[in-house]
């Protein structure tokens, strides 16, 4: 089961669901950082713009719909949704998944989703993190056996500003023309998360993170890691400070990678991965947050091919994406 997935400035990616009887389409975020699907409502508020904006789900026009209304608000890094549950059936690459408890939305709380791309979110993450008592996107999609094997795969590209072919996302199986050499797979350690742990995290061979878990998000564009690092990282690649910004060489050649090891497998960081030049000044995509683990984005996503198999006790596996 393919989804072909959009990009608008390689920063948000994103595919085509169908909602409801007869389905009603939506531009989705896959999310592989969240659990709960969510949609705007028609019956949010004309005062809502980042609802007015975009597509609405009417359930007074689907037949399949099955009325909740449980109030539920989400927080999200960019910002705070809020709404009420539904359940309808979900349509996907032409699979129909029946009963799947989602949220419409009435209230976005942050300006910030009127100039998204997307419409709604469909979580990839696990049940953990859902809401309580539901069973979220993937869990459903395996039990209702819509795919043989219990895993999903993510290819993303950088593309020049938008288009339509950026990548895909593979239901029930891994995509060998889209890496190279062999898939490294590694246990999933967290409940709830696609996270795995980094043994550390090394520049130049100096250790500038130890022993740290690592959460893998389509829905996160950059990588984020614990402001305690940012320092030492910093150090390593050589940064000056220009007013408030951290600014590294403009020269990548002369710029070290950044290596996350598992065990003995490592994933690597070039500067032409890490490094994005805005009017003259070279930056990098590392961005610190206030909480103790990493979190790989899209920048890291697009350097390598994943597989999110959530058999048994989950792992995931990684190789260079072409
Ligand atoms: C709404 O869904 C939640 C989560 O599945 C469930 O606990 C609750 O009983 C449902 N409420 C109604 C009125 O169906
Ligand atoms: C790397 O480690 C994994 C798991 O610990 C192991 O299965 C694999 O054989 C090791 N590979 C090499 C080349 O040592």
């Amino acid at each position: 089961m393919q989804l072909q997935l959009a990009t608008q400035h390689n920063i948000e990616y994103y595919g085509e669901i169908g909602m409801g009887t007869p389905a009603q389409r939506f531009k989705v975020l896959f999310d592989t950082g969240s659990a709960n699907t969510w949609l705007p409502s028609s019956s949010c508020p004309t005062t809502d713009i980042a609802c007015q904006r975009h597509k609405q789900y009417n359930s007074q026009q689907s037949s399949s719909y099955v009325a909740n209304g449980s109030k539920f608000s989400l927080a999200y890094g960019a910002g705070m949704v809020s709404g009420y549950l539904s359940q309808d059936t979900l349509h996907l690459a032409g699979a129909q998944l029946s009963g799947l408890t989602f949220g419409e939305i009435t209230q976005h709380h942050q300006t910030i989703f009127e100039s998204m791309s997307f419409d709604g979110i469909v979580g990839l993450a696990f049940a953990a993190i859902a809401w309580h008592e539901t069973t979220p996107f993937l869990e459903l999609l395996c039990q209702q056996r819509k795919i043989q094997q219990c895993l999903f795969s993510v290819y993303l590209r950088q593309q020049p500003v938008a288009a339509q072919a950026a990548g895909e996302l593979l239901f029930g199986g891994v995509n060998s023309a889209r890496y190279k050499g062999e898939l490294h797979y590694v246990p999933v350690s967290g409940e709830g998360y696609w996270q795995i742990q980094l043994s550390g995290v090394a520049v130049r061979g100096k250790l500038i993170d130890n022993n740290v878990a690592a959460i893998v998000d389509t829905g996160t564009s950059l990588i984020l890691l614990p402001q305690r690092v940012l320092g030492s990282l910093y150090a390593a690649l050589g940064a000056r400070m220009l007013g408030d910004i951290y600014s590294l060489s403009c020269k990548l050649e002369e710029l070290p990678a950044v290596a996350m090891h598992l065990g003995n497998f490592t994933l690597t960081l070039t500067p032409a991965d890490y490094v994005v030049e805005i009017e003259g000044l070279c930056i990098s995509i590392f961005v610190p947050f206030n909480y103790d683990f990493w979190v790989l984005g899209d920048v890291f996503l697009r350097r390598y091919y994943t597989v999110y198999d959530a058999e048994g006790s989950g792992r995931m596996g990684f190789a260079e994406a072409v």
